[in-house]
């Protein structure tokens, strides 16, 4: 299949994937703003109840647009931005910053286990940071109050993030599933995690931009590590 084609199907894909997405968060909105103005009288509690679900809906249809708009950037092109050497640890320091709050609300220990080691490479900065920041972010959500959440670097050959967790882990047959657009597991049934199983399909394909890959190890009840391994050499110039 030609670059073009294979580009194509992916974004048609891509947006019949998304409109589907859509329908859910749409319909309740839409039921919830009918029942409001069919009841203007209503108690101020109930209404307030119906406009929080509102609320939480748009949040999430902002989340999924914004997901679906930045995988078909990284489908069709190189990320809207230039390569810039830098070392890792300026983009994992970045993201545990800003992920800082939600582990603490959470009550994950979130710990950074990256060394000195020079980790310099050439990446795309953004797409970088929300890549590493998909992987932290699940591994604070799916992760039971008490546990932990590390990150570290090792290098070698090439650079690898990882970013290892104490949480429920990912049975072996959902190995490659997860990383597939839309697709989500069973944690997500835990009662407050939302999302839209976009995530890791990010991930997946800001590897691959930088000529890079994603893998999981995982022993169910345990724990998860993923592992995002970056090529010391700069990324290719076509995909
Ligand atoms: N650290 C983890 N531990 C256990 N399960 C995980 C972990 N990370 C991902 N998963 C599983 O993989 C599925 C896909 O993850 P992904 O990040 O792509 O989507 P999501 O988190 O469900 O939604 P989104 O990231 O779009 O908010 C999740 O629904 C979850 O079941
Ligand atoms: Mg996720």
């Amino acid at each position: 299949m030609t670059e073009a084609r294979r580009t194509e199907n992916l974004g048609r894909e891509l947006v019949a994937n998304a409109s589907h997405e859509l329908r859910t968060p749409l319909a309740v909105i839409a039921s919830s703003a009918e029942t409001l103005m069919a009841s203007p009288d209503s108690p101020a509690r109930d209404r307030r109840e119906f406009l929080e679900i509102i609320a939480r809906q748009a949040d999430r249809l902002e989340r999924l647009v914004s997901d679906t708009l930045h995988l078909s950037q990284l489908d069709s092109s190189m990320p809207h931005e230039a390569l810039q050497k830098m070392p890792l640890q300026d983009v994992v320091n970045d993201v545990m910053t800003a992920l800082k709050p939600a582990a603490q609300q959470r009550e994950i220990r979130l710990l950074n286990e990256m060394g000195t080691e020079d980790a310099r490479t050439e990446i795309y900065p953004s797409a970088l940071r929300q890549a590493v920041s998909n992987l932290v972010d699940n591994a604070i959500r799916y992760t039971q109050a008490g546990g932990t959440v590390a990150v570290s670097i090792e290098t070698g050959d090439d650079m690898t993030i990882l970013v290892r967790d104490t949480g429920p882990g990912i049975q072996p047959a959902d190995h490659k599933r997860i990383f597939e657009r839309f697709v989500r597991g069973p944690q997500r049934a835990a009662e407050d995690v939302e999302g839209s199983g976009m995530g890791l399909a990010i991930v997946k394909r800001v590897a691959e931009v930088h000529g890079g890959r994603i893998e999981v190890e995982s022993t169910p009840e345990k724990g998860s590590c993923f592992k995002l391994i970056l090529p010391r050499k700069a990324p290719p110039d076509t995909l």
